[in-house]
């Protein structure tokens, strides 16, 4: 059938008159175009690792790339998955890996020797350790990190070097959820004379909540094992750039062919029909964590809660400015008693608990829905201890300075019911830090007392009554 007759099918002569097509939308449809040759809705998974050539060197298929030739450089399920979140993340070439730590390795190997890289400070644990670890040694990079949320312009621009070849952004951080500026940095970075590029990895908020392709950044990474297909059952990584970096995403894509660094066809198929839903969940998981933020806030048995969604977060309104444009629609359709504490801004909510030592990690024993577990961006609910989990590995005084202490919980909030999650936190909270925990720490205090008074004996600091 000619693409004339199939426009027109669908009602369309002239596709150039058309609004484009919203997020939702393009999550549903672009990557999934039905089968020309069968009609099947949903794409095959294609497992061949090879591919008939017309010819010698005539390759069938591929958009942006020389066609199928050998699945390890090209399967139509990765291509597919590499359209759908290119199009959710307004750029043009996607490029999808095994990991996101394989991402990563990547996009610093493509730097060459002798490279320096600037990186926020409190970058993801497993990219600081590539960088400093693995990146120093193997390619002589040098890292500078860099507190991005209070530097002023000045200090960032003193510290690009001749050498400085990409600048790394994560925002919010993990498990603070500090807010960065990313336009702002942005513009700074590329204000100047040796224009180095600028990376964000766009994990936590994913492409539903932000839209750094559209805030000028060079290059978005995900790890898409969170929040892109969103079920907890696939490890895989991604690159979107603009179409202005075609050289770059050649080259990333020759480094990834020669390391093999590449995701199974089986994966792409999964993380695309994770993609598909995206919004949907997108939506629930900020609802639900503006909810829960919002109480969590209220509770007797919280120090502190850390969701940039809510109003009196410290950086609110930076988190505001820099929300893509469809979240920004999805939260203008809201009613106003949902906005009263504040906006949905992604799933991710962490809080320090009160109760004293030991106090969070009881709590993460106590809940029924979250579950104690690392990772993040499921359908499920998650609870972890980032001192001891996540950002164990980093020394005690390190993960102090940034305000990862033992009472920090990090909750990767699902898309349950939000009223069955907000009973299961109160009734764990209840359970450590409420009044039957409060009468237990009390006969603690006695116990101890009475210790000391008997030590106090012993030593005769306390006179025996008569
Ligand atoms: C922000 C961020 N970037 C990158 C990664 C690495 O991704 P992966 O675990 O898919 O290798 C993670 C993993 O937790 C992450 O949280």
């Amino acid at each position: 059938m000619s693409p004339a007759l199939l426009l027109h099918q669908n009602g369309y002569n002239r596709p150039e008159e058309r609004r484009p097509d919203g997020f939702a939308t393009n999550a549903i449809h672009v990557g999934s175009e039905p089968s020309q040759e069968t009609g099947a809705v949903m794409p095959a998974i294609s497992l061949s690792t090879t591919f008939k050539q017309d010819a010698v060197g005539v390759h069938k298929g591929r958009l942006f790339w020389n066609g199928y030739e050998y699945s390890r450089s090209g399967n139509p399920n990765r291509d597919a998955f590499e359209k759908a979140i290119s199009s959710l993340e307004f750029g043009k070439y996607g490029i999808a890996f095994a990991s996101g730590s394989a991402t990563t390795a990547t996009v610093i190997q493509s730097l060459g020797p002798g490279a320096h890289v600037l990186a926020v400070n409190d970058v993801y644990g497993g990219t600081f350790r590539y960088l400093t670890r693995v990146a120093e040694e193997t390619q002589g990079l040098e890292v500078t990190f860099v507190d991005l949320q209070t530097a002023s312009d000045k200090e960032i621009l003193s510290k690009i070097r001749p050498n400085t070849k990409l600048v790394w952004i994560e925002s919010p951080t993990n498990p603070t959820l500090r807010v960065i500026d990313v336009p702002h940095i942005i513009r700074v970075v590329h204000s100047h004379p040796s224009r180095p590029l600028v990376l964000v990895d766009n994990t936590f908020l994913s492409p539903f909540y932000s839209s750094p392709l559209l805030l000028g950044a060079d290059i978005v990474m995900h790890s898409v094992t969170k929040y892109i297909n969103g079920h907890s059952d696939v490890v895989m990584g991604v690159l979107v750039l603009p179409e202005r970096h075609l050289q770059l995403a050649e080259r990333l894509r020759y480094l990834q062919n020669a390391s093999g660094a590449i995701p199974s066809p089986f994966d792409c198929w999964l993380a695309l029909r994770g993609v598909k839903t995206l919004p949907l969940r997108m939506k629930q998981h900020g609802l639900n964590a503006l909810r829960i933020a919002s109480r969590l806030a209220e509770s007797p048995y919280v120090q502190e809660v850390i969701y940039p969604g809510l109003v009196n977060h410290p950086r609110h309104a930076v988190a505001l400015a820099s929300l893509s444009p469809h979240a920004a629609k999805f939260i203008d359709s809201l009613p106003a008693e949902t906005l009263t504490h504040g906006v949905p801004y992604g799933g991710m909510v962490s809080f320090r608990i009160k109760g004293g030592e030991g106090a969070a990690e009881k709590f993460l024993t106590k809940t029924r829905l979250f579950t104690l577990a690392e990772s993040l961006g499921g359908v499920e609910s998650l609870a972890e201890l980032p001192a001891l989990m996540t950002h164990g590995s980093i020394p005690k005084e390190e993960r102090e300075k940034i305000g990862i202490n033992e009472d920090l919980i990090r909750l990767s909030i699902g898309c349950e019911e939000a009223e069955d999650l907000i009973d299961d936190i109160e009734q764990a909270l209840e359970n450590v830090v409420g009044e039957s925990a409060l009468i237990i720490d009390e006969l603690a205090i006695k116990k101890a007392h009475a210790a000391e008074v008997v030590k106090g004996h012993a030593n005769g600091v306390y006179p025996i009554e008569a």
